[in-house]
């Protein structure tokens, strides 16, 4: 049976960090995965996301399916967080998902049943597992220029620019907030415009959301969402719960789609239930029961927010930090782009020999294009990692 078995691809992500385990130098850091961590380099369980856990401890009944949609107190918390007072709110369903992942893929077959020769656009460059995702549904992919790797922003009269040509057989995928990889994100008047060219020349936009609350802050970072949200028609949306709620391991996401009408978004939600049948049934519940349990308590949610605010603050904090050491050490204000970008992830254009320079010779891990996570550096590791960096030529 395997004896032809074509070789697998390796992950540009996971197998920095799979190198990262195998390596047995102590002073080694790992700047790979998009994982928070604290200062002692863990990857704490909020406090709320615990207090939610005793809670559910201490009133489970029963552990029996849950049905196609998963949990349907989160759906719903889901649709409030991201969309209350927006027009496409009263027509919009939510579908928890095994992660954001599972959330694109089901997004995608969605697509690919209702359109077999729509054209996904993603971002150059985009998070590494899109293009996958969305040709694994049998989707075509290509891409509209985005990062400028000279200013280290992004280019939004490009983007625009190719977005313009677009049309009823487009999808232009956006990401929410804080992207990934650049860190770079597009102004709120990018958002409206794109939103202006949707309603001309009807393509469908499909926004990732990851990193909520990872940038300016839980509302601010879903600005452009929003407004997409009251102005359009029709919205697909992929959110993960990973890193807003530390709830990496328990797979937690949801896909949300805004119809033109409620009977259509509900003739959407059909689809996406056999979709999911055919293929992992039911999304698993704790990370979910643990996010409505949050989210449908004011005491619980107020701690969440708090939590996030600080987790936010510290990547904050670690960007100037690094642009001070950067400044310091090289008499160069060439890094000042790491304080404007949002959320955990700068994209810094290390060249595949810098990266590995900086793997081999100083122990320091960042995923192949030089994406760096801030969230994964300790304070005390800055001015190693900065004299590291400028070692290789950075
Ligand atoms: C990342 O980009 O590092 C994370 O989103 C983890 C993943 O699944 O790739």
């Amino acid at each position: 049976m395997f004896a032809n078995l074509p070789a697998a691809k390796d992950d540009p992500i996971l197998s920095i960090g799979m190198l990262f385990n195998a390596d047995s130098r102590e002073h080694k850091i790992d700047l790979g995965v998009g994982v928070y961590r604290n200062e002692q380099g863990q990857t704490p369980v909020m406090q709320a996301v615990t207090q939610a856990q005793q809670n559910l401890l201490a009133s489970q009944t029963t552990q029996a399916y849950i049905g196609l949609a998963g949990n349907a107190e989160f759906n719903q918390a889901m649709l409030d967080l991201l969309l209350s007072n927006t027009a496409g709110y009263s027509r919009a369903i939510a579908m928890q998902t095994p992660g954001a992942s599972g959330a694109l893929r089901l997004l995608a077959d969605l697509i690919a049943s209702a359109k077999p020769q729509a054209k996904v656009w993603l971002s150059t460059p985009s998070y590494v597992n899109h293009q996958p995702i969305m040709e694994a549904a049998g989707l075509s992919v290509d891409f509209y220029p985005y990062f400028n790797p000279e200013t280290k922003q992004v280019d939004e009269a490009a983007m625009l620019e190719q977005i313009a040509k677009l049309g009823p057989d487009d999808v232009v995928l956006l990401h929410g907030c804080c992207h990934n990889p650049t860190g770079a994100d597009i102004s709120l008047e990018a958002w409206q415009q794109i939103t202006e060219l949707a309603l001309k020349n009807g393509f469908l936009p499909f926004v990732d959301l990851a990193y909520q609350g990872f940038g300016q802050g839980i509302d601010e970072d879903i600005a452009g969402l929003r407004y997409m949200a009251d102005k359009l028609p029709e919205l697909l949306l992929s959110c993960s719960n990973s890193k807003s709620f530390g709830l990496y391991r328990e797979r937690c996401g949801a896909a949300i789609v805004i119809g033109e009408t409620l009977k259509q978004a509900n003739n959407a939600r059909a689809k996406l239930f056999e979709l999911a049948r055919r293929s992992y049934t039911m999304p698993p519940n704790w990370g979910a029961a643990i996010v409505a349990e949050v989210l449908g308590n004011a005491q619980l949610t107020q701690l969440w927010q708090d939590e996030l605010n600080q987790m936010s603050q510290r990547m904050r904090s670690l960007r100037q930090a690094l642009v001070d050491e950067f400044t310091q050490q090289s008499s160069s204000e060439r890094f000042n782009y790491l304080v404007q970008h949002q959320g955990m992830f700068s994209l810094t254009g290390f060249s595949q020999q810098q990266t590995e320079q900086l793997r081999e010779q100083h122990a320091i891990y960042v995923v192949g294009g030089g994406r760096i996570n801030i969230a994964g550096m300790a304070q005390q590791d800055i001015p190693r990692i900065v004299e590291a960096c400028l070692a290789v030529g950075a």
